[in-house]
């Protein structure tokens, strides 16, 4: 007989003849094998920041359910109405602007403090694990940051200064005035003539930057190398739909590592191919997470 309120959710749907979740839900064996762990991968995505406000993409109130991402979130958006991107993005600013870090946030930011072997991956161009304290060696953004800037027709990439200045008059705008072509600021390379500025987020179709990706790929190291085993694995609030960031769960396991999924859905067994040894904690990411880190506030 179970003593603990756990229900036994395997049984119950294996009963019922749906496929069976196989991930453990015990966070005290969880808790366990994150006390031994040296090397720690971790996977973020807009579930982390849900409950801090900011929407997620594709579930429930998903900006994608009700946003088209090709007119949106595509070079050639872009160049089709360049205003009504940077309207939905200033839109995403503001969000960010006016929402802060939850407590999985700041678990994750201690985490980085305490441990030298911790990357985290974030899809997310918001800044509310910066804001949390986490520090940029150990936090790579997969998908860039809204509030960097960069020019669309050239490289240039503006640093953080010149990007908040560029920025400034856009979000000062009155909505009541709709944006016109000529607010959106120009590239200052007196040589771009066309370059108009864009937020420096990594939309579909576009790559994923070389040097990034070079950074991330020396941090996991040789599948072959011993020395660089990754002991855990943990995938906090994302859909795991996009490539190549899902694929990182995958290079993980292959260097060693038991997964340990956090997301407010039940699991899907049929994604991630969760087994035995790895963990799916169903619920809010502000709330597990901080207990799965021991986290004190
Ligand atoms: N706690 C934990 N998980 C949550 C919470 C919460 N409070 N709220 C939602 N979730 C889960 C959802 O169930 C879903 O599985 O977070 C996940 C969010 O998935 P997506 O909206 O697809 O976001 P993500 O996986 O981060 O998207 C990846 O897609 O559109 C692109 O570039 C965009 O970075 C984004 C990428």
């Amino acid at each position: 007989m179970r003593t603990d309120s756990t229900p036994n959710y395997s049984d119950v749907v294996s009963a019922t003849g749906f496929l069976r979740p196989r991930a453990s839900r015990s966070m005290a064996s969880f808790q366990e094998h994150l006390a031994t762990s040296h090397r720690i991968l971790a996977l973020l995505g807009a579930g982390l920041s849900a409950s801090s406000g900011i929407p997620t993409f594709r579930g429930a109130g998903g900006v994608w359910r009700t946003h088209d991402a090709t007119q949106l979130a595509t070079p050639t958006g872009f160049a089709a109405d360049p205003v009504l991107v940077w309207e939905f993005h200033l839109e995403r600013l503001e969000e960010m602007k006016n929402k802060g870090p939850n407590a999985a946030h700041r678990a994750l930011s201690e985490l980085a403090s305490k441990n030298e072997q911790f990357l985290a991956l974030t899809m997310n161009i918001d800044d509310l694990s910066e804001r949390a304290g986490h520090s940029a060696e150990s936090l790579r953004h997969l998908h860039g940051r809204l509030d960097d800037l960069r020019c669309n027709m050239c490289d240039l990439h503006l640093s953080k200064t010149d990007s908040a200045a560029a920025l400034e008059p856009l979000l000062q705008n009155d909505s009541s005035t709709p944006l016109s072509l000529g607010d959106i600021p120009r590239c200052p390379r007196g040589e771009c003539k066309d370059g108009l500025l864009r937020p420096g987020v990594v939309w579909f179709t576009e790559p994923l930057p070389q040097a990034l990706l070079e950074s991330i790929a020396e941090w996991i190291g040789d599948e072959n190398d011993n020395s660089r085993r990754i002991d855990t694995m943990l995938v906090i609030g994302t859909s795991a739909l996009v490539y190549p960031a899902t694929a990182y769960i995958e290079g993980a396991r292959k260097r060693g590592a038991r997964v340990a999924v956090v997301d407010i859905e039940q699991e899907d067994p049929s994604l991630l191919g969760l087994a035995e040894q790895d963990w799916y904690f169903q619920g809010d990411a502000a709330t597990l997470v901080p207990v799965m880190l021991g986290y004190l506030p």
